[in-house]
């Protein structure tokens, strides 16, 4: 489906990509090592095809609509980079993490020249409100990394923090890349707010998907059971551990304290979100969340740009990787 999705922008993702590489050139001999690295195992670049299909919705795209793409690209990928050292992920893309490979001065190193050269790509452009719009972004997802950080020591995370996590350190950045793209070809506030709001609202669908990801048995490129392993509590655990006996409450939680590589330890509480409906429940807000990003969506002009985009938001909760 994404392949679909991913030829109908074809000629603005290749020239995007180009951008990308160009951007990502130094002097520095070991940096262009990393970073051809990092360019070979490229993602699913939901972000940018998010910049163009909102464009596209509103008109055509521009060269501010690319340098936009161009940006949240790199910035995304800045804070795998660091998000892997702060997990402790030994994979990424189905393939060695940076952090792996390299350990961590270098990992920190990379991931902050990834972040000032995708601010710099405004800079270069003159584009002023796209710099503004993606340092706030940036701001954010720190602080939701951070949080989330702060929360997973004490283990007491409720729905609203949890919500609150990943508002920050995920859907802003496809809130975002939404408003971006629909602000590259319309400067129509009403449109580029709805842009913005159908973005979060997908960006929440997102990475409730990508936490029910982490506890599927398939093979989805990055370590699994890593939140388990990391004390990250997410939305299929808050729910459980609202259901189930002081008993299991108190296991559970000494089980995840831990932070071991124990198999039997990680299943018990694996098991006991799948016995208490833990995946049903965070199904249905994921769906919630596209829902209202359909609604938005519904409103915006038709063309074959917004039927693909319906068709992202379907890939986004249906995908396995
Ligand atoms: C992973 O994002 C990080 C989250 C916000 C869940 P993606 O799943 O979009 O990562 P890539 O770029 O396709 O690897
Ligand atoms: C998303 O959270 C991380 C960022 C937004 C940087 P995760 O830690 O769940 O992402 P993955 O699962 O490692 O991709
Ligand atoms: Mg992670
Ligand atoms: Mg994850």
């Amino acid at each position: 489906m994404l392949d679909r999705i991913q030829s109908l922008v074809k000629p603005e993702l290749d020239q995007l990509n180009a951008l990308l590489k160009a951007e990502l050139r130094s002097k520095i001999p070991l940096l262009n090592i990393i970073t051809d690295y990092v360019l070979k195992t490229k993602g699913k670049q939901i972000r940018p095809i998010l910049v163009l299909l909102t464009a596209k919705i509103f008109g055509e795209t521009n060269r501010s609509t690319i340098i936009a793409g161009t940006m949240i690209e790199l910035l995304h990928t800045a804070t795998l980079v660091h998000d892997d050292v702060v997990d402790e992920a030994e994979t990424r893309r189905g393939f060695a993490s940076i952090f792996a490979k390299w350990k961590t001065k270098t990992a920190v190193l990379l991931g902050d020249f990834m972040l000032s050269r995708g601010l710099l790509v405004s800079i270069e452009n003159n584009e002023i409100e796209l710099l503004r719009m993606m340092s706030e972004s940036v701001k954010e997802m720190s602080e939701g990394e951070l949080l989330q950080l702060e929360k997973s020591k004490r283990l007491n995370i409720d729905e609203k923090k949890y919500f609150e996590i990943i508002s920050k350190k995920t859907a802003t950045l496809i809130k975002t890349s939404c408003k971006a793209g629909c602000y590259s070809v319309t400067k129509e506030s009403p449109m580029v707010d709805l842009a913005a709001e159908m973005g979060y609202h997908i960006g929440m669908a997102f990475q409730i998907k990508d936490d029910l990801l982490d506890l599927s048995i398939d093979d989805i490129g990055k370590p699994r059971t890593n939140d388990i392993r990391e004390s990250k509590m997410t939305l299929p655990l808050i729910y459980t551990l609202g259901k189930v006996s002081t008993y299991e409450r108190i296991k559970i939680k000494g089980n995840m304290r831990l932070r071991s590589t124990n198999n039997k330890a990680i299943q018990y509480i694996v098991d006991t979100i799948h016995r208490n409906g833990g995946i049903e429940y965070s199904l249905q807000t994921m769906n919630e969340h596209a829902e209202a990003a359909r609604n938005i969506l519904a409103k915006f002009p038709q063309n074959q740009y917004n039927q693909a985009m319906r068709d992202i938001i379907d890939f986004t909760i249906n995908r396995k990787y």
